[in-house]
């Protein structure tokens, strides 16, 4: 079994890593803050604090203009890649949750960025569906249900641009994907996401330990 070359990411070592990052903005910092106070029970939702730069990074790193985000909750992804768009970039992000939505529209407005991004209520599949089948997005940001993810990549991998990117959160599912106690649920959609994501020969992706481990995958030809 390949040894481990990771630093164990202690408390300490967490807050260098913050430390070295680009600080959240303050409509950031806010946000990350209201949503603890307002959605206690379900604040571990949020993108972790060092994935917000890492999006806007990967945004600008690809000069995507036009990004489709799965799973919006109180906005504060959405917030990061609209912040990173260039001018006349546009953010569609998809989710279910009224309430938890509203809170990110207020969150954009508050950033000036609520013109450049289109949020849809409705499940997420029925979303990607409705959109222009032809290739046309630069990046896109897979962060919602798990039992969806195999079928939110497939609508989204015929339309992406040669060169387009996919992000996919939670790929390790706090470690649930390598425990064979786990036969159900989201860890083992997860699971078998991955094995998807490994398969498929129109795009070239690699898994990363960032936060709950992430997936970045790239549309080849
Ligand atoms: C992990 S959270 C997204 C976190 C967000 N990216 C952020 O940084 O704050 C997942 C979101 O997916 C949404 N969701 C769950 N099932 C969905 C579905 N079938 N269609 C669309 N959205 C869904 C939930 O309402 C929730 O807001």
């Amino acid at each position: 079994m390949a040894e481990t070359k990771s630093a164990p990411l202690t408390t300490e070592l967490y807050a260098y890593v913050l430390a070295h990052n680009p600080p959240l903005d303050p409509v950031q910092r806010a946000l990350v803050e209201s949503t603890h106070t307002l959605f206690p029970d379900s604040a571990l939702k949020q993108v972790a604090e060092e994935q917000a730069p890492l999006l806007a990074f990967l945004v600008r790193l690809t000069g995507a203009r036009q990004v489709v985000e799965v799973g919006t909750y109180t906005g504060l992804s959405a917030l990061s890649m609209a912040r990173a768009l260039p001018a006349g970039g546009r953010l569609i992000t998809l989710d279910i949750s009224e309430e938890w939505t509203a809170h990110a529209r207020e969150a954009w407005a508050e950033a000036g960025v609520d013109d450049r991004i289109d949020l849809r209520i409705a499940p997420a599949l029925d979303s990607l569906r409705a959109l222009p089948a032809e290739p046309h997005i630069d990046l896109a940001f897979i962060d919602a249900n798990k039992d969806g993810y195999i079928d939110y990549w497939e609508e989204i991998v015929p339309r992406l641009r040669p060169g387009g990117l996919i992000v996919a959160d939670n790929v390790l599912f706090m470690g649930q994907v390598v425990d064979p106690a786990v036969t159900g649920g989201p860890g083992a959609h997860i699971r078998a996401f991955n094995e998807h994501v490994a398969a498929d020969r129109r795009m070239e992706s690699v898994m990363l330990t960032v936060a709950d481990g992430l997936t970045l995958a790239r549309r080849t030809g």
